[in-house]
């Protein structure tokens, strides 16, 4: 039995990986504001033969933080996975009108949310089986996303920091990273307006935005994996290609 936590299970993405690997497994599911939901997500955990926690956290200030942390080591001594999954656009912006305030807030929540997330859950990762991290970048790393600058930058960090510990961790942790294309998730409902997801639907080969499953499969693919240790794939229907 595994022990795992999924940040931003409530919805999206860490929703779907939560009941993809219930079975078996004890998961932590971690919500901000989305409380219903997550309590629906921790049902599904349990209906799929897994063990449903869920944890209340705002990861963008570093209390936020070490509340998640305190809530899950109360529960348990260890954690084989750690899905940094939450993250946020927040708002587009042209770079002529960014603001210190939303570099700021993007940051918090995308950035510093796992640089401190993960330094935190090193003690229960050091005690797991095969343990390993997985952070949620996006394409929008490689390829350059107008109006998502700051967005952008933020999971580039994220990028970089994936590497570097994917070596400082190893081999006792191993760190990899994944960059999903546009999927179809609650992330796009305040950002990304109808016309908009047209638009990336059809400049995308395949002719479709993604679902949540087609990233959760692939977190399944680098929990089986033992020898997977800094990388990032790219999983966005050919958008981007390297
Ligand atoms: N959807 C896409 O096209 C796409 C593309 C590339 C990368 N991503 C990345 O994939 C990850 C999952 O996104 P998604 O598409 O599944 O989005 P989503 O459905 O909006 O889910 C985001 C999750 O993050 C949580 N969250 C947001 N702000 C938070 C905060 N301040 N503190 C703690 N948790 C917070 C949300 O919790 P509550 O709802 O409970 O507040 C929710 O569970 C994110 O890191 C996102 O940047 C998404």
């Amino acid at each position: 039995m595994k022990h795992i936590l999924i940040t931003g299970a409530s919805t999206g993405i860490g929703a779907e990986t939560a009941c993809l690997l219930a079975e078996g497994n004890r998961i932590f599911v971690h919500y901000c504001a989305s409380e219903s939901s997550a309590g629906k997500v921790a049902d599904n955990v349990e209906s799929r033969g897994g063990q449903a926690h869920l944890v209340q956290a705002d990861l963008s200030t570093e209390a936020g933080c070490r509340k998640l942390i305190e809530a899950v080591s109360a529960q348990t001594d260890k954690l084989d996975v750690l899905v940094n999954n939450a993250g946020a656009m927040l708002e587009r912006k042209n770079v002529r009108e960014i603001t210190w305030d939303l570099m700021a807030r993007t940051f918090a929540v995308n950035t510093f949310s796992i640089m401190a997330v993960t330094s935190m859950c090193i003690p229960l990762l050091d005690k797991g089986d095969d343990p390993n991290i997985i952070n949620l970048t996006s394409v929008a790393i490689r390829h350059g996303a107008p109006t998502a600058t700051v967005y952008g930058a933020a999971k580039a960090a994220i990028d970089s920091f994936t590497r570097g510990i994917a070596k400082e961790l190893a081999p006792a942790i191993r760190v990899n990273a994944l960059a999903p294309g546009v999927i179809l998730t609650p992330f796009h409902d305040q950002v990304t307006s109808a016309e908009q997801l047209e638009t990336f639907r059809k400049s995308n080969p395949l002719q479709k935005n993604g679902d949540p499953i087609h990233i959760a499969k692939a977190v399944r693919f680098i929990i089986e994996n033992d020898f997977m240790n800094g990388e990032t794939i790219d999983i966005n229907g050919g958008i981007f290609m390297r």
